[in-house]
């Protein structure tokens, strides 16, 4: 093993840095290797700009920054890329430019540190030759197979402090305060930054809620002498023959955008005569240096993946089972996402504290 390509694709998440770092030290340190950063995801392998060696003085410093040195794209899909052809906008399959790229640059691996979209496409690229090896990167913690995505700590620790400074305000002006969290179709981070917060009220994607029943938890409190309510609100939650809510509908290039649910739930409590206030956390659960967890994972992650690399462990996923890190293969990792298990014992342990999730009378 020679030369190691690195790219991040998709969403940022606090870790990615850290896991560049591990790869670029691991591969330098331990195996002798060159190491290519890969700008804007697969981007990088389309224009003359977009490949940076990285050496160790490259990343020194870089572990506690958020984002990533090496930009991300969200839009980064080579087989639908928008382009203008004769003066009008077409999509088109730029995936053989990419594997020509990577070729060229005779990489003998390839680390992808990506979400679902992302490493699908490294899936993808692995039946056409490229020996890709993924890091499961994403603060919504969907990918299947592991126990834990990096940067999924640091979104629900982000999480968790506001609904502690939401707490204060809303006990001292008796409102209902609802947060909008960040998570796409699991509920991960409303669930447990729920728990972790104290929330009266967690709504999630897995779980579809009825407005009744949640302005009647509300009155309940009310009643109990409680004047306030926190309502932690996972941004793919829907009511019971409902639909999820969208800022902005999707296109072969990006996914529909989901918010608004928060708003929807704020405005119906309002309707009732509750006084509300909506918060939506939004990008703020990405941004900002990673906790000390999400380091040490991705740097766990960096360093294996690296390793698998060695060993030709390719078309496969570093992964935490039980703790350990371990591989599994990319097929695998994407074959069910992960969701929240409503029968699981996060959802029973908060059930059984009185926390609502909005689906019983
Ligand atoms: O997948 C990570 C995530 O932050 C989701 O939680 C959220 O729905 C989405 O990305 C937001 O995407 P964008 O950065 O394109 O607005």
């Amino acid at each position: 093993m020679k030369r190691i390509g690195v790219l991040t694709g998709g969403g940022d998440a606090p870790g990615l840095n850290a896991v560049i770092r591990a790869v670029t030290k691991t591969a330098i340190l331990q195996y002798g290797c060159e190491v290519f950063g890969i700008r804007d995801g697969y981007d990088g392998f389309l224009g003359d700009n977009g490949i940076l060696p990285l050496g160790l003085n490259d990343v020194r410093g870089i572990l506690p920054r958020g984002g990533t040195i090496l930009g991300a794209a969200n839009r980064g899909n080579p087989y639908a890329r928008k382009v203008i052809r004769d003066g009008k906008e077409v999509t088109i399959d730029v995936s053989e430019e990419i594997v020509k790229g990577i070729q060229r640059l005779g990489l003998d691996a390839l680390i992808v540190l990506g979400g679902d979209g992302t490493l699908h496409i490294a899936h993808e690229l692995y039946e056409r030759g490229v020996p890709v090896i993924g890091v499961p990167k994403t603060i919504d913690n969907d990918i299947g197979g592991t126990e834990v995505t990096f940067g999924f700590d640091t979104a629900l620790n982000i999480a968790t402090e506001a609904i502690d400074r939401l707490h204060t305000t809303a006990e001292s002006h008796h409102r209902v305060m609802v947060v909008e969290l960040m998570g796409r179709d699991a509920g991960f981070i409303a669930l447990q930054a729920g728990v972790s917060g104290g929330a009266d009220v967690i709504l999630i994607p897995e779980i579809p809620f009825k407005y009744e029943t949640i302005l009647a938890k509300v009155r309940q409190r009310v009643e109990r002498g409680s004047y306030f309510s926190i309502l932690a609100v996972s941004e793919g939650a829907k009511p019971w023959g409902g639909s999820q809510v969208f800022s902005r509908g999707g296109d072969e290039i990006y996914v529909p955008r989901l918010g608004g649910i928060g708003q929807t739930v704020g405005e119906y409590l309002e309707k009732q005569g509750v006084e509300t206030r909506v918060t939506v956390l939004g990008h703020v659960q990405r941004g900002g240096t990673p906790t000390a967890f999400d380091r040490w994972l991705a740097t766990r992650y960096g360093a294996a993946a690296v390793r698998l690399a060695a060993a030709g462990g390719f078309d496969r996923m570093v992964a935490l089972v039980r703790s350990q890190i371990t591989d599994i293969s990319l097929a695998e990792a994407l074959a069910v996402p992960k969701r929240v298990d409503v029968h699981g014992d996060a959802v029973v342990t908060a059930r059984g504290m009185g926390i609502f999730f909005g689906d019983e009378v």
